[in-house]
């Protein structure tokens, strides 16, 4: 049995002050949840929903971590700046990082390798884009970003990573995949696991779905025999919308 794990994912939004005020907002109405709960907050608020959470159900994430201990990386956050400030989940490999920011299958492992060896929980995201999926290619998009952010990785730390799986055309989009499509591709993400670490750590891993997930739609795609979660967008900025998918999560 797979602990479901739910998972905001905040982007840039949020200043600190209301980072406290959301987090204030959310606590209550989560505190009966049955899955594991992560906030994966900007690197200015994570100190302050740290200071808030502790002693709580919800953890706090980052949404990237540099691959090196320290040196001359302008504007990169180490892993040991994150553990400090209260950060104990990170993602790595978001769709925005590709698309936007250069991020390779290669630095996505380098900063899986480093998340890992620091002890930080990743949160590896994968999927593919619109023109991907309508020509046939979600899987050997999905295969070839598992198999290059895993490279090099023990099965011992592989089996620590949570896997989101986000379809690039249904972020943000309010298109969803439907429970069909989510729980296919999941499953096949799945048996690139099996096929890289064995039946052992593909069952055990834990992958979301995430792209327009909302309180709608919750109860069809947790429902998936696959589906082990999601990585929320935009309703994880709504107390009352991430408190329903949370513990619509059982
Ligand atoms: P939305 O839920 O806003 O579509 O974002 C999904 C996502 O990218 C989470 O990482």
């Amino acid at each position: 049995m797979r602990k479901p794990i739910i998972a905001g994912n905040w982007k840039m939004n949020k200043t600190v002050a209301e980072s406290r005020e959301l987090v204030t907002a959310l606590l209550p109405k989560v505190k009966n949840a049955k899955c594991d709960v992560v906030v994966c907050v900007p690197f200015t608020d994570i100190a302050a929903v740290a200071e808030l959470t502790k002693g709580s159900c919800v953890a706090v994430g980052a949404q990237n971590v540099a691959w090196a201990d320290s040196g001359a990386f302008t504007a990169e956050i180490s892993a040991a700046m994150l553990k400090e400030a209260g950060a104990t989940y990170v993602i790595i490999g978001h769709s925005e990082r590709r698309q936007y920011f250069g991020e390779t299958d290669k630095t996505v492992n380098m900063r899986l390798v480093q998340a890992l060896a620091n002890g930080l929980k990743p949160i590896l995201c994968v999927g593919e884009m619109l023109a991907e999926r309508e020509g046939g290619k979600t899987e050997e998009v999905c295969r070839t970003q598992v198999v290059g952010a895993f490279e090099g990785i023990s099965a011992a730390d592989a089996a620590k990573t949570v896997i989101a799986y986000e379809p690039v055309w249904a972020i943000g989009t309010g298109k969803t995949a439907t429970d069909a499509q989510a729980n296919e591709t999941i499953g096949y993400i799945r048996s690139v696991v099996k096929e890289l670490y064995g039946a052992a750590v593909a069952d055990g891993m834990r992958i979301q779905y995430g792209g327009s997930m909302n309180a709608k739609n919750v109860d069809g795609l947790m429902a998936q025999p696959e589906i082990d979660g999601g990585l929320i967008g935009g309703a994880s900025l709504k107390a009352d919308d991430f408190a329903y998918i949370v513990n619509a999560a059982e």
